[in-house]
């Protein structure tokens, strides 16, 4: 490798090594059935950038080792960037819709943020005598009471900071407009304040439209013509060409090309070629991890590396030796661990959420049983009036007396609970990007039901029936090796598991199913989970000997 200059991968079908120089960079081909961000993390791993990327879709991220990060955003008020936003919302150019920019400008004088920028829309859609600029202000005031609240509800950081490698910011779940205005907040945070730094846009054809100005797109075009000299790049990755700002693509030294099935699309990228010809039906069969690339001045035909890959065996695939699904299949198994983490810290948070509303409701049941209380207090007659009272009635005066006083107690143990799960639950938000409400049905029934002729609180527990397990359940199949001694006494991770399992019954599990099975053995008390640095990793917690000695592990002819 030469200065500043990456492997790419191999030609084909001679295997020689091709390079690319590191500049902006537009990658396309069909889902899954490219490469794409394989090859974008080959890039950055052999170029050792910080990168950034976007997860906007549900699902995996491409990427097998990542740092997730939380989502950047820093509101701005000024009007083309609110234009940006009316243009993603009303999905047309603003230009063309008569009135707006004019009002978009005007309720954007002077303020600093999105609601007072809605609160002047407000009152100049009450104020103005004009019937048609009244419907503009109306519109405008209704798309911000949509973006707003939903931007109110994800929990942003002001600060960025990258590691080496890939940095990925979930915006899963977000709308559009939210995913659009942390993108272009990132981007333009790269712009002012790092160097060196790769980012990485998704589906291009949403964020960087062809005619109309997004949030995105304002600061990308900035961030391209000022980046390359400080050693900032954008990388476009996007499954089609069509629909796409060629401004951006334009500024693009690098094209990487990719299987592409649509005759349109192929049309495009055969373009591209530099005047290269390639049948149409060469870009249609293209294997997986196969580009065409259009490096500079040159176009070549190529096998990308991936991350992780021998150059040998890279150079194998691209002379036609090995194939690339052989490839994938020995050298590229998606690393679960930092999903599953973030399921992990998904799944907590929510459950202390519940306990959260819970205690809550747990709260309001006691506050509402101590007022009823004091207000059945003050119908019985005073001490004074009980001297002369029968015993009977003092003693009743006396008990109502201390239950308040037990009820008032308990109320205070609610509050420190509460106050205890908020801190647990905002530690482990710090490590998510996740909304701060989680959206728990209001019709939960309340589990405690407090009444004066009851004890306070009444904790009922279920017996529990014997779990019958058999192997033809991943769960049977954790208790089998469980029960022959076969997990270790120190903390395993479920890929460690994975092993002991494909060891005993000769077939990996899948591996998205271990944590939830597992976290069903911790929850009957037979594992624990143990944190090994900011991962969470099982250890047994009751030994199968203890658990057979008292007789809550029995194995059976089934
Ligand atoms: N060069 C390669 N050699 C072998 N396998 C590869 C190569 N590139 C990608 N793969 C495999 O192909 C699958 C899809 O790869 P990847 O996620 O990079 O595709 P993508 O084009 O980014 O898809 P999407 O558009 O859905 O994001 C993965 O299983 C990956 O391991
Ligand atoms: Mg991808």
């Amino acid at each position: 490798m030469t200065e500043n200059k990456i492997l790419l991968g191999f030609e084909i079908p001679t295997g020689e090594p091709v390079y690319l120089s590191l500049h902006h960079l537009a990658i396309f081909g069909m889902t899954q059935l490219s490469g794409k961000t394989t090859t974008l993390e080959a890039l950055i791993s052999r170029s050792g950038l910080r990168a950034i990327a976007f997860k906007t879709k549900r699902g995996e991220t491409g990427f097998t080792k990542y740092n997730l990060v939380t989502p950047y955003y820093k509101p701005r008020a000024d009007w083309q960037f609110v234009e940006g936003l009316v243009n993603v919302a009303l999905g047309e150019k603003v230009k063309y819709e008569p009135g707006m920019r004019y009002a978009i400008m005007k309720v954007c004088r002077g303020r600093h943020n999105l609601r007072e920028i809605q609160k002047a829309a407000q009152d100049l859609a009450k104020e103005t005598k004009r019937e048609f600029m009244k419907a503009v202000y109306e519109k405008l005031v209704a798309y911000l009471e949509i973006v707003i609240p939903e931007l109110e509800k994800w929990r942003f950081s002001d600060q960025l900071e990258l590691k080496e490698g890939v940095n990925v910011m979930d915006l899963s779940g977000m709308r559009l407009e939210t995913q659009h205005l942390v993108i272009a907040s990132t981007i333009e945070y790269a712009f002012s304040y790092m160097d060196h730094v790769v980012v990485i846009v998704p589906e291009a054809w949403e964020t960087l439209p062809q005619g109309k100005m997004t949030p995105v797109k304002w600061v990308a075009q900035q961030f391209i013509r000022k980046g390359a000299a400080i050693g900032n790049y954008l990388w476009l990755d996007s499954q089609d060409i069509g629909g796409i700002d060629k401004t951006p693509l334009r500024q693009c030294d690098n094209w990487l090309m990719g299987r592409m099935k649509e005759a349109h699309e192929v049309e495009r990228i055969l373009k591209q070629l530099l005047g290269l010809k390639v049948p149409k039906e060469e870009i249609q069969t293209l294997p997986l991890g196969h580009f065409y690339a259009a490096i500079g001045n040159q176009v070549k035909k190529v096998y990308v590396l991936p991350a992780g890959v021998p150059e040998w065996a890279g150079r194998n695939v691209a002379m036609g030796v090995v194939s690339p699904e052989q490839i994938r299949d020995d050298y590229l198994k998606p690393s679960q661990v930092l999903e599953e983490q973030e399921e992990m810290y998904k799944a907590r948070c929510l459950e202390l959420e519940k306990a959260l509303e819970s205690e809550r409701r747990i709260s309001k049941a006691l506050e509402q049983e101590v007022l009823r209380l004091k207000g059945e207090l003050d119908k019985l007659p005073s001490f004074e009036e009980l001297k002369r009272a029968s015993e009977n009635e003092r003693e009743q005066r006396l008990l109502l007396e201390n239950k308040i006083a037990e009820l008032q107690k308990e109320l205070e143990q609610t509050k420190k609970d509460r106050e205890a799960i908020q801190k647990i639950k905002e530690a482990l938000q710090q490590l998510l990007p996740t909304p701060i409400t989680t959206g728990i049905p209001t019709d939960m029934p309340s589990e405690v039901i407090v009444g004066v002729s009851q004890p306070p609180l009444l904790i009922k527990r279920h017996k529990q029936e014997p779990l019958e397990l058999v192997q033809a359940n991943l769960e049977g199949r954790i208790a089998i090796v469980y029960a022959e001694g076969k997990l270790p006494e120190k903390a395993f991770t479920t890929t460690q598991l994975n092993k002991i399992l494909e060891a005993r019954f000769g077939t990996k599990e899948f591996p998205g199913h271990l944590t939830p099975a597992c976290n069903k053995f911790v929850a009957w008390g037979y594992f624990e989970k143990v944190q090994s640095g900011t991962r969470w990793d099982y250890k047994v917690k009751l030994s199968p000997e203890d658990a057979r000695s008292k007789g809550l592990l029995k194995e059976v002819e089934a």
